[in-house]
């Protein structure tokens, strides 16, 4: 592992609400692993960025009449909200739309071109007559020549998933005209001319997830198609040649704001970006939908620039997440926002409940309401939060708050010291290796064991040897905050304000000393509060409803 890391995250579109489909695959899984990181001392930052272009985000703009430009503004803040309220933090968040990223894009557009990786192809396209408009993507709806379903997109139905080679029925998806077909003139990137490099790269690149690695192969092996990078329309980066009135195709230019994103931040830190990039450990979390562009497109486009900015190390993907067994749709109302999730319940369930959900795998996950008042009741409640509550509130009655001095530690103290060592490191080695779930687990483990330590010690009988038993467990308790910290940060911080230690305990992992004897806790509280059956019934109701 180098000691330096750049972490990003599937860049949102700026043209709706995040759903806790891709809190889950990509932006929890990502802010876990930064704070994890930099606990370690490794100097890791999570950059993301909006992604403000394409045809859809024109679209909608212009359907609900605003400026482009003023319509992600808005859905950029909208997102920033949502991802404070779930404690996601990152170092920086800026845009595709920068000055910078246009100035990159370009430059990397021309530098390909220069190799001779680009060129122009003539092709036909749908053009709206009445709205003297070429009709990329979005604009032509039709009939689904798979599921027959109506008024779908020309490069998506959003019925059967599948993307139309040709869609029945096509018309303008503006005014409801049949378009007809005329000829444009567009560049394409070579794709196909990187796959034995392409290959060779995911041969040899050990940290990638291998069961992903190996259907990349297989599309490699079927043949690359070159792709078309420009769009006729007005809402994009413009494409660096004199008299073209054409912009970049959104996913020609998205990716590389993980770059010119990084790089704005780090100058603005007095750091050489590039140089601090290529001896970067790279991580890029996606969700499962967007492998081809990242497995394929976006390595091509840095091997086709020379490798001057290096490819990535990791790319953890990860499922979707389906909401009872369905697939959520926004259209049809299946899904939970994040606000009317944080309405009922603060942020730390949602992370506790989605990250042990959540596999390092392509494998679809569950949300069910049920389920997570079980696992939140009993595991996060019954487990964690008993545990700590008992301790605290055994030393604010038995010792007035103060933590007693270790006499001797009989064998019962010393397993369950060797215990907790021993289960952090195995937190440590699955946290490395992209299991956050597993690393989750670990801390539940500790608390399970010391839930049993506990009771069978009995610490609250005069004649027990309950100073060693309370000490240990008060410096379990800042373990336990600690390895707790990047995955519920809010409750972390709760606890050290209860054991009145401060925030700078966060590095502090793996030790048995970091509560003092004669150290005095704050009066405690419990930290969480049980889930009602009658709570998860409205919630229930809540999306049948809709
Ligand atoms: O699929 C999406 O939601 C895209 N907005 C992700 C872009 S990631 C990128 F920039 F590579
Ligand atoms: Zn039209």
């Amino acid at each position: 592992m180098r000691n330096k890391v750049i972490i990003t995250s599937a860049l949102p579109y700026s043209n709706g609400e995040i759903h806790i489909g891709h809190i889950s695959s990509t932006y929890l899984p990502a802010d876990v692993t930064t704070r994890f990181l930099k606990q370690r001392g490794i100097e890791a930052y999570y950059i993301c960025a909006s992604d403000d272009f394409g045809t859809p985000i024109l679209i909608k703009s212009e359907q609900e009449n605003k400026n482009p430009r003023k319509y992600v503004e808005y859905w950029g803040k909208q997102h920033i909200d949502d991802f404070k309220s779930l404690d996601i933090e990152f170092d920086f968040f800026y845009s595709t739309s920068s000055k910078e990223n246009e100035k990159f894009v370009q430059y990397v557009f021309t530098k390909l071109y220069d190799q001779g990786y680009i060129y122009k192809s003539k092709i036909i396209q749908f053009y709206c007559n009445k709205d003297k408009k070429f009709l990329p993507d979005r604009y032509v709806i039709g009939e689904c020549p798979h599921c027959k379903a109506n008024d779908q997109y020309s490069d998506l139905c959003e019925q059967c998933g599948r993307i139309p080679k040709k869609i029945n029925n096509p018309k303008c998806s503006l005014c409801g005209e049949i378009p007809i077909k005329k000829e444009t003139e567009h560049y394409f990137f070579k794709l196909s001319k990187f796959s034995s490099k392409l290959s060779t790269w995911l041969k040899t690149n050990t940290k990638l997830q291998v069961d992903v690695k190996k259907y990349v192969q297989n599309w490699i092996k079927n043949g690359l198609i070159d792709w078309d990078i420009t769009r006729d329309i007005t809402w994009g980066i413009p494409i660096p040649i004199t008299n073209s009135e054409q912009v970049f195709y959104g996913w020609f230019d998205n990716h590389l704001a993980y770059i010119s994103s990084s790089i704005k931040f780090l100058d603005k830190k007095g750091v050489d970006g590039r140089k601090f990039w290529n001896s970067a450990d790279i991580y890029h979390f996606i969700g499962k939908d967007i492998i081809y562009h990242h497995y394929l497109f976006l390595p091509a486009i840095r091997l086709g620039i020379n490798e001057e900015y290096k490819l990535p190390d990791y790319i953890p993907t990860r499922g979707h997440l389906k909401l009872h067994n369905k697939k959520l749709s926004k259209s049809r109302n299946w899904y939970i926002s994040i606000k009317q999730f944080l309405d009922d319940y603060p942020s730390d369930y949602l992370r506790f409940y989605l990250t042990l959900i959540t596999q390092y795998s392509q494998d679809d996950l569950n949300f069910n309401w049920e389920e997570f008042a079980t696992v939140i009741n009993s595991e996060l409640i019954g487990n964690i939060g008993n545990f700590i509550h008992r301790v605290l509130k055994l030393t604010n009655n038995k010792y007035h708050g103060k933590t007693p001095t270790p006499t001797r530690f009989d064998d019962d103290d010393n397993e369950t010291i060797h215990k907790i060592k021993q289960i952090s490191k195995k937190l440590e080695m699955v946290m490395m290796q992209n299991n956050l779930d597993k690393g989750l687990k670990c801390i539940l483990q500790i608390s399970a064991w010391l839930n049993q330590y506990f009771q069978h010690k009995e610490p609250w009988k005069s004649e027990s040897n309950s100073d060693s038993c309370v000490f240990i467990s008060l410096n379990a308790i800042a373990n336990i905050s600690i390895m707790l910290y990047p995955f519920l940060p809010t409750t972390a911080k709760i606890i050290w304000k209860q054991l009145n230690i401060s925030e700078s305990v966060k590095e502090k992992y793996n030790k048995m000393d970091i509560i003092s004897p004669g150290h005095d806790i704050k009066k405690p509280f419990p930290l969480f509060t049980k889930i009602e059956k009658k709570q998860i019934e409205k919630n229930i109701s809540q999306i049948k409803s809709n």
